[in-house]
């Protein structure tokens, strides 16, 4: 199986699990628990139909959106993802190198394995800067200081993870960062030989955004780990304000599932938020993104950019949180499948299916722009 080979999401999924050594595959795929939720992440999509219009001349489509005042050539963006070398040797690289050529965000996270001033320094399309709340004040504030210098524009708080998840295939695997593999799990590198040597032969792996602060070198961490024993499950909405104040510039919360708490948001000034389970990750059983988005966009639609993310596989399923008024969607095993497939030509191959199928299925249902689509194109069953 070949790139040329992928011709849409699943494609991709089955060329990253052939690339892959199994742990790092396993730490992508999957979910917590029994997988409830990051399975219903894709199947809510089929919970509705899209009703078309038809003979409205859609010579030309326009796919721009704006969300949080940045301007968006594509509705849909990159979200930020954690330990991208590990899954390519390009990894953020080739992220936001083809988001750039698509003319979207892509978002740079606090686990990245390149610098966020490397890759604010490259490229000009917008970035948000995805963030965790750390027991370490001063690391929080270095981190914001250094996003500042960088110049990025968007401070996105991941607020789902305030203790790990429970995924146990990682657990199964022995899956950690730095790597000290059960004797199963090295086997499974062993089988991707062309794997290990390209990871043996580039950059070192390092979390250029903690490193300074926190030493992960040393023992194993796992991810679950990381979210537990590093960051502060104190957190409340007092800190959230003040370090909202402490930006000063455009701030959003990922990870916001409740209408009262998009309200709560808005109220302390957010411009956004995502609706998201971080892709079925840490809450099983959680409603889905999808699910969720009506409700919410009828409480504070127009008070907040809502954006949601999970489980998007296709154009259509886009196009259906569009019509329900998200703002924008965000993309995440959808590229880290097609980077683990083919570094930065995967994700390109990957966006342009994408948009092209966007731009079909925005001709099919009669729409000519992004805000013609609304909820009258939408029946749930
Ligand atoms: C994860 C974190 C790191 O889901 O975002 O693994």
């Amino acid at each position: 199986m070949r790139l040329t080979d992928c011709h849409n999401f699943h494609d991709f999924r089955r060329l990253a699990q052939k690339r892959l050594p199994q742990p790092i595959f396993n730490y992508i795929d999957g979910g917590a628990d029994d997988e409830v939720t990051l399975r219903r992440n894709s199947t809510a999509f089929e919970t509705c139909d899209l009703v078309p219009n038809i003979l409205r001349g859609v010579d030309d489509v326009d796919l721009s959106v704006e969300t949080m005042g940045v301007k968006l050539d594509l509705p849909v963006y990159l979200s930020p993802t954690a330990l991208q070398r590990l899954f390519h040797h390009q990894g953020e690289r080739a992220t936001a190198a083809a988001a750039e050529k698509f003319g979207t965000m892509f978002g740079c996270s606090s686990l990245g394995t390149v610098s966020m001033e490397e890759l604010a320094k490259k490229h000009k399309t917008p970035q948000v800067y995805q963030f965790y709340f750390h027991k370490d004040r001063g690391l929080n504030r270095a981190m914001m200081q250094k996003a500042r210098e960088s110049g990025i524009k968007v401070m996105m708080l991941t607020v789902d993870s305030i203790t790990g998840g429970n995924r146990e295939r990682d657990l199964r695997t022995g899956f950690s960062i730095p790597f000290r593999l059960s004797l199963k799990g090295m086997l499974q590198f062993a089988a991707k030989p062309a794997w290990g040597i390209n990871y043996l032969t580039h950059e070192k792996f390092s979390l250029p955004q903690l490193d300074a602060h926190i030493d992960m070198k040393g023992d194993t961490v796992t991810i679950g780990r990381y979210f537990t024993e590093m960051l502060d499950p104190s957190m409340n909405w007092d800190d959230v304000a003040q370090m909202q104040e402490e930006w000063g510039g455009t701030f959003c919360l990922k990870g916001v599932m409740s209408a009262a708490d998009a309200r709560k948001a808005a109220e302390i000034g957010c411009k956004g938020i995502v609706l998201s389970n971080h892709g079925g990750r840490q809450l099983d059983g959680s409603r889905s993104g999808f699910d969720q988005l009506d409700e919410v966009i009828q409480h504070v639609g127009n008070d907040i950019d809502v954006m949601i993310d999970g489980g998007i596989q296709r154009g259509s399923h886009v196009l259906k949180a569009l019509s329900l008024g998200a703002k924008a969607v965000g993309l995440g095993r959808f590229y880290l499948y097609a980077l683990a497939a083919a570094g930065q030509p995967g994700i390109e191959r990957a966006l342009s299916q994408l948009k092209a199928e966007l731009l079909r299925d925005m001709r099919l249902m009669g729409a000519r722009k992004v805000s013609d689509l609304t909820r009258d194109n939408l029946r749930f069953r």
